[in-house]
């Protein structure tokens, strides 16, 4: 342990998230500064145990060095944005899924919507001349990559009775908790609600969730994800309203 982090640990103050539970396993995530940690519990004859935890501790300057730039992704991003999304699920999903659920999930999640980027409606962030975040939002009717095939459920939504969708959030690793997700929010916030939606929604990832409910959205219902291969992975769909007049709301972590 390092000078800077020598209180007793009675001295911290904990921050306790109960990510899921089911019947005789949880996630949960603990934040204490210097340190967040991510520790799997099973119910044991005699209680609760913790079976698996995982730490890192809290980058002490959250500020980034270089300010991320964020744009509209293009085609010629469709190399790079697949590579992202595979290694920030590859880095991110082990923390709440097993190896069978996170490599299914890099193979029919971590896949590039091409729709997206043709609407215009997929954003980048880059820096240093590599992209480090992407995510976006969609008016047509497909709640998340591996849902179905994009010419089967591409139906065009009615902002004034649908919600816009928001779709395939993924940071890099070493760039998280930087702000940048919730610039992506911003974004397609701003974005739908040009368009009259009034609602937005998704279906979250366990790893997805704390993001989603900061930034506003509630849990409808939680849900196993099914992915084609059989695989399930634990999720929810969540909702935000967006107010349908005025200027934009103040998120809650507006840096
Ligand atoms: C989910 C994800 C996009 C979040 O991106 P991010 O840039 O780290 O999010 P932000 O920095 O904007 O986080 C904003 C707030 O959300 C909450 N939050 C985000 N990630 C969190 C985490 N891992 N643990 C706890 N809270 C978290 C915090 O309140 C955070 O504010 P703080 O850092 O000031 O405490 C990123 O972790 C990721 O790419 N995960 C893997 C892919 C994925 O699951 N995407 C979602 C698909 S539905």
């Amino acid at each position: 342990m390092e000078a800077d982090d020598d209180r007793h640990p009675y001295d911290r103050t904990y921050e306790i998230q109960v990510v899921d539970i089911g019947h005789d396993m949880a996630s949960v995530v603990v934040h204490s500064d210097p340190f967040t940690e991510y520790l799997h519990l099973a119910r044991f004859d005699d209680g609760w145990k913790i079976v698996n935890a995982f730490y890192r501790r809290n980058r002490p300057n959250q500020v980034p060095m270089i300010e991320p730039v964020l744009r509209l992704a293009t085609l010629d991003d469709v190399d790079e944005i697949d590579a992202l999304m595979k290694s920030s699920t590859r880095d991110l999903f082990p923390i709440f899924y097993d190896d069978a659920q996170t490599e299914a999930s890099v193979h029919y999640i971590a896949a590039v919507d091409r729709s997206l980027i043709q609407d215009g409606t997929y954003f980048a962030m880059e820096a240093n001349g590599e992209l480090v975040a992407c995510g976006g939002w969609s008016r047509r009717d497909k709640l998340y990559t591996g849902s179905g095939d994009a010419g089967g459920d591409a139906r065009p939504l009615d902002p004034a009775s649908e919600p816009a969708r928001l779709r395939a959030m993924f940071v890099r690793a070493d760039w998280t908790r930087r702000g940048l997700g919730t610039r992506i929010l911003e974004a397609c916030e701003a974005a739908a609600r040009a368009e009259g939606f009034q609602t937005l929604a998704l279906m979250s990832t366990l790893p997805g969730l704390p993001l989603y409910e900061r930034f506003g959205f509630q849990i409808l219902e939680r849900v196993d994800i099914p992915l084609p291969n059989g695989t399930t992975i634990g999720g929810a769909r969540m909702v935000m309203q967006l107010p349908s007049a005025g200027p934009l709301r103040q998120p809650p972590s507006s840096r």
